[in-house]
């Protein structure tokens, strides 16, 4: 389609300083501009024309950019060159022709290279990052296939890829980043593509020494965020797209999910055998079918009477539901919504001026034009009707947006014919919602902006309440509004492999909250295949098991005895762990790390690390190495450089190095840093049950090491504002083999009641003498006192928040 047009290879003709951060560029054939951050991240934005659009970033909700002044020089042949000296580069240099940008670290070494900008007058670019001989590519969002992308072409377009299991998906994150060695240690750097419509990453196929990316409309609008650590290089993206704000705590529990559990008596019934049979779970997700007619913000009054009550016998049973909720609106001049979107024009427009339907679940359907921030206030301000009727999540689905064209009627039922054409469709511009867009030129920010509406609406009705939204669809950012599943995957094994990297990737994007349908949608999960996943599944950042209709039910019992004790297990350890969790959500709504994290997250100047694609770090201190290989009953399982102990038997090994694990189908391995502390707690059912051991601390020796424990209300936003208990944790270990955790003092104000701290040290003969502040302990079960048994020794001591030092001396 871009053939015919001219391209022109953009070269500096003059530039000029806008302020002390900002440059406006005059190229051959466009303009440009070029900003720099306070945090040492970088932007260009270029278009053919004579000026450049205004700046859409504020349209759809990004961070505000903090500009960091430079000087500016001109160079000898006209070009520039940029002084910084704040963190992230010192030197950027532009040169005129052809037109590029190098950007220079401290040591003179070049962390990024922009080159070969093609500007055309239908708004599609080309531009090129440089990529070094031995780069590795990770991120762009939601993908197939394995974590690392070099040689690979990768659309972004956001798109309901239903069975076809191909590029693209639901989700695009036109983000990559890269990960390369200079003279021995590694450099990571992120760049940014900030398109709104589709566009393509061409990752070293064509060109070995290039990403070529090309946008199809809006010219091009790179950021590059400067490492050299790969966490630098979250650091910086997250503050430009934003973060994931703390979650409830409820939604860190188990999803239990099906199309559908379809009335009031069989999600009353299924609460009652998720409590009958101990499997821990939070939340039952409501499908379609509790619409009336699929008309979204409505209940069916056959199949679901009285919601509220409902809701509060789920409540009596510490379990809550998500409601799915489509952007499909049913053309019905009946439905208020529909009358009332249609009388406030707040439905997408074709061309012709007619409304653009398309079908969906409920038939013929219209879309909002979330672009609007009326349109988004008004949307926000539906989910009313479903909170006042006690649902504490919404599901939104289908948002790409996805649909099919008429249907042809068969009988009783309906075949869709194909997926719905939206190529006439108009949507508003999100920088100036007066001026309308073609709806390719900003696809890929319908779902973000859904979800946006969704959650500022939510903050709304709700105003203390932390929200929960879980969204299908999204673009860079998505974590601001909404947790991420990947989708209708299928019951399959190479899709239980194929998750972890999809998952790492998505969450080296800026998507910490994600997860996997665990069970797979399509298809019938076998006994051995639901064991592996939910065992896996149990430590995805986001836990839900969902399955389609008429396939077989996926409720953790249904695969007999064996299996549902193993669900169980998984499960438990999960709220075991959510100390632990919640702390690492504490810390990517504090700087953007991810949850799951690929080895080479912590270990990127180690080359094997770096290679490892299905083993997953959980925080910092956590490794996971599942089986998902049918019948297998051991795996290879990398350890970088540092003191592994294996999570179950606490047996001890020093890494780098390779093993061979044993793993029953009852067995997860998993491995703890040595030099950690993780807080956990006694297993619970659902969040909100107290558990009968609140405050475990598991130390792994090895090291030095720090922790915090983190807790509050787990559902407001009162921690904000400092109602929060703190509790830094400190593993010290002296010649000797003198131990010393230290605990607190708590900070905050954030109340909790005097309990029993436990700190049990693994991998730990008996010892000669345990202290508390000094004091020697005595062997027993009172508190304070200590056990040593089975190679740990167990210390309990009051805690009432004013700190605790634990000394443990090794036995002779
Ligand atoms: C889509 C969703 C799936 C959901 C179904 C019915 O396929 O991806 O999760 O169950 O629609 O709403």
């Amino acid at each position: 389609m871009n053939e015919k047009r001219q391209a022109t290879p953009a070269g500096l003709r003059r530039w000029q300083s806008l302020d002390d951060a900002r440059f406006a560029l005059e190229l051959d054939g466009g303009v440009a501009e070029l900003s720099t951050a306070a945090d040492g991240s970088l932007r260009l934005r270029a278009e053919a024309g004579e000026v450049l659009d205004p700046d859409p970033a504020p349209g759809i909700g990004r961070e505000p950019w903090m500009p960091g002044a430079v000087s500016a020089d001109e160079t000898r042949d006209g070009g520039l060159r940029l002084v910084h000296q704040g963190p992230g580069f010192a030197t950027l240099e532009v040169a005129t022709k052809p037109f590029s940008l190098r950007v220079l670290d401290r040591q003179g070494g070049c962390s990024a290279e922009l080159c070969d900008l093609e500007l055309r007058d239908d708004g599609s670019t080309h531009i090129s990052v440089c990529a070094a001989p031995d780069e590795h590519f990770f991120g762009f969002g939601e993908k197939y296939g394995g974590l690392d992308k070099r040689g690979e072409r990768l659309r972004m377009r956001n798109r309901d890829a239903g069975m076809s299991h191909r590029d693209p998906l639901y989700l695009s994150v036109p983000f990559f980043l890269g990960l390369s060695r200079t003279s021995g240690a590694s450099r990571a750097r992120g760049v940014l593509l900030d398109a709104f419509g589709p566009c393509d990453f061409d990752v070293a196929a064509e060109r070995g020494d290039r990403v070529r990316m090309s946008t199809e409309s809006g010219g091009v609008d790179v950021t590059i965020f400067p490492g050299p650590r790969p966490a630098d290089v979250l650091r910086r993206l997250s503050a430009r797209v934003g973060r994931c704000p703390l979650p409830p705590l409820w939604s860190l529990g188990h999803h239990q999910s099906r199309w559908s559990y379809a009335s009031e008596a069989e999600v009353r019934a299924l609460a009652a055998e998720i409590r009958r049979r101990g499997i821990p779970t939070d939340a039952i997700h409501l499908d379609i079918d509790y619409m009336d007619g699929y008309r979204v913000f409505t209940w069916s009054p056959r199949r679901f009477p009285d919601p509220k009550a409902m809701h509060s016998a789920l409540a009596a049973r510490g379990l809550r539901t998500v409601a799915i909720v489509d952007p499909g609106i049913k053309v019905d001049p009946e439905y208020p919504v529909y009358r009332e979107g249609l009388d406030r024009d707040f439905f997408c427009r074709r061309r012709d001026g007619e409304v653009q339907t398309l079908h969906v679940w409920p038939g013929r359907s219209a879309l909002p034009d979330f672009d609007r921030p009326q349109v988004r206030e008004w949307w926000g301000e539906q989910h009313r009707a479903l909170l006042d009727a006690g649902v504490s999540g919404i599901w939104n689905d289908m948002n790409e947006p996805s649909g099919w064209g008429p249907d042809l009627p068969l009988g009783r039922f309906r075949l869709p014919l194909g997926r719905a054409d939206l190529s006439g469709m108009l949507q508003s511009d999100p920088s100036d919602p007066k001026r309308v867009r073609a709806h390719e030129e900003v696809r890929n920010v319908y779902a973000l902006q859904e979800c946006r509406a969704t959650r500022e609406g939510i903050e709304r009705a709700r105003p203390r309440q932390r929200p929960f939204v879980l969204s299908r669809s999204g673009h860079a950012g998505i974590q601001r509004y909404a947790a991420v599943w990947t989708g209708d995957n299928r019951s399959r094994w190479a899709d239980l492999r194929e998750s972890i990297p999809m998952l790492l990737n998505l969450s080296l994007s800026g998507v910490a909250f994600c997860g996997a349908d665990i069970g797979g949608f399509f298809g019938s999960c076998t006994p051995e295949l639901y064991a592996r996943w939910i065992q896996l599944g149990s430590l995805y950042p986001f836990a839900r098991t969902h399955s389609k209709v008429f396939t077989r039910r996926q409720e953790p019992w249904r695969f007999g005895r064996r299996v549902e004790a193993i669900a169980r297990e998984a499960l438990r350890l999960r709220m075991r762990l959510l100390p632990y969790l919640y702390g690492v959500f504490r810390e990517s709504e504090h700087c953007g790390a991810p949850v799951w994290r690929p080895l080479l997250y912590e270990f990127p100047d180690d080359p094997d690390a770096v290679r490892v694609e299905d083993q997953i770090l959980l925080g910092r201190s956590l490794m996971v190495a599942p089986v998902v290989e049918r019948g297998a009953r051991e795996r290879e399982v990398y350890l970088p450089e540092g003191v592994w102990f294996s999570w179950h038997d606490d047996a001890r090994y020093v890494g780098p190095r390779r093993l061979r694990v044993s793993a029953p189908l009852e067995h997860l391995p998993l491995f703890a840093r040595g030099g950690s502390i993780l807080p956990t707690q006694s297993p619970i059912e659902y969040v909100g049950q107290a558990p009968a051991e609140p405050c475990v601390l598991e130390v792994f020796p090895g090291g030095e090491g720090s922790g915090e424990l983190v807790e509050d209300d787990g559902e407001t936003t009162e921690y904000r504002r400092g109602e929060v208990a703190r509790t830094g944790l400190r593993l010290w270990e002296r010649r000797g083999g003198r131990m010393r955790v230290e605990v607190g003092p708590r900070e905050g104000s954030y109340e909790i009641p005097e309990r029993i701290l436990r700190a049990r040290v693994r991998a730990c003969p008996p010892p000669q003498l345990v202290s508390l502040d000094g004091q020697r302990l005595e062997q027993g079960d009172a508190v304070p006192g200590y056990r040593a048994a089975d190679g740990r020794v167990l210390v309990q001591v009051p805690d009432r928040g004013e700190g605790a030092a634990i000394e443990l001396e090794p036995g002779p």
